[in-house]
């Protein structure tokens, strides 16, 4: 449905995208996962039409993306990055606003309103000031304003950042239940959860380039280990970090070590060395990898810094 060919974009002092291709499904729930200045945003502005790449095409459905395709344009709703949203105005004037933009009839768009108010859990607030608002009930807004048009493709920039966490379920329920709905969704995260609980495929973005494609699964085909190896932080385990690093790469988190076993690697080793230490095996857990494993193993970078 969404085709996208060796699309390249240059800034006068960056490359954002370097030689982009990639290929969207119908009805697919798509992740792009990558770290602070990948590329993300660049890519969901260029798929809305508002940026023109350098090089290379966009199209959907068959159709050219440009600035001046307004069919195609309509076909598309966009939640930006960076709130669109009038503080003086209360929740609904803010839709109206949106909806009117769109063309909607009056009564339609007032039908349509209520029913999404509902859906994000703001019905309640519709006739408070946006300025009123906490920064989740912000973001709940800022996504149906873009929806109001009923589009085909859904492009979400980052629709999670800094919210609390029953608005975050809020707005993953809504998307779930829209892409069940049939809508197509492209989902910008650097949160690797969030891509592996909603996305169907996830692209792995860095530089401007997608190193790694697929489900979670496959994608986690792509490392060389099958577990991550957790370890509780404590003073007798804080003791015997060395003893870990026999084993692979370790990281410490605040709270607990990750290990990344190295080649040959075998738990049963592990485990006999922890007993030698007079260490608890309690304090040892195995876990499947995670996305932020992958990312660290492709690139030797943290997606967080
Ligand atoms: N309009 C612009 N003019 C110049 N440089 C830009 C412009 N937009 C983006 N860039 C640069 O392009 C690179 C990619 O930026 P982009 O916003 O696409 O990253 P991102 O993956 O969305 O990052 P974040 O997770 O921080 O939102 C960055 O180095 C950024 O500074
Ligand atoms: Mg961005």
């Amino acid at each position: 449905m969404i085709k996208i060919e060796s699309v390249t974009k240059r800034f006068p002092s960056i490359t954002a995208l370097d030689g982009v291709s990639l290929e969207i499904r119908e009805k697919e729930f798509f992740g792009l996962l990558g770290p602070n200045g990948a590329g993300k945003s660049t890519l969901m502005n260029l798929l809305t039409g508002y940026l023109e790449p350098t090089a290379g095409s966009i199209s959907i459905g068959g159709e050219f993306v440009n600035r001046n395709n307004l069919e195609v344009r309509k076909k598309i709703g966009f939640v930006p990055q960076s709130l669109a949203l009038y503080d003086e105005l209360s929740a609904r004037e803010n839709l109206e606003m949106f909806g009117k933009l769109f063309g909607l009839p009056k009564k339609l768009l007032r039908e349509r309103i209520d029913e999404r108010l509902k859906a994000v859990e703001l019905f309640e607030r519709r006739k408070d000031k946006v300025k009123t608002f906490s920064g989740g009930m912000k973001r709940r807004l800022n996504m149906i304003a873009s929806l109001l048009h009923d589009p085909v493709l859904l492009l979400c920039d980052e629709p999670t950042v800094g919210v609390d966490p029953q608005s975050r379920n809020a707005i993953f329920d809504f998307l779930t239940a829209l892409n069940e709905q049939g809508t197509t969704i492209i989902y910008t995260t650097h949160y690797m959860e969030e891509a592996e609980k909603l996305c169907n495929r996830v692209g792995i973005i860095d530089h401007g380039k997608i190193i790694a494609l697929g489900t979670s699964d496959e994608l986690m085909e792509m490392l060389p280990y099958e577990e991550t190896i957790v370890i509780a932080k404590n003073p007798s385990t804080l003791q015997h970090k060395a003893t870990f690093e026999e084993f692979g790469t370790l990281l410490e988190e605040d709270d607990h070590f990750e290990l990344k076993p190295g080649n040959g690697f075998l738990l049963s080793k592990l485990f006999a060395r922890v007993e030698e230490q007079g260490m608890r095996y309690q304090w040892i857990e195995l876990h499947r990898p995670t996305l932020e494993a992958l990312f660290l193993h492709l690139t030797g970078r943290r997606l967080r810094d």
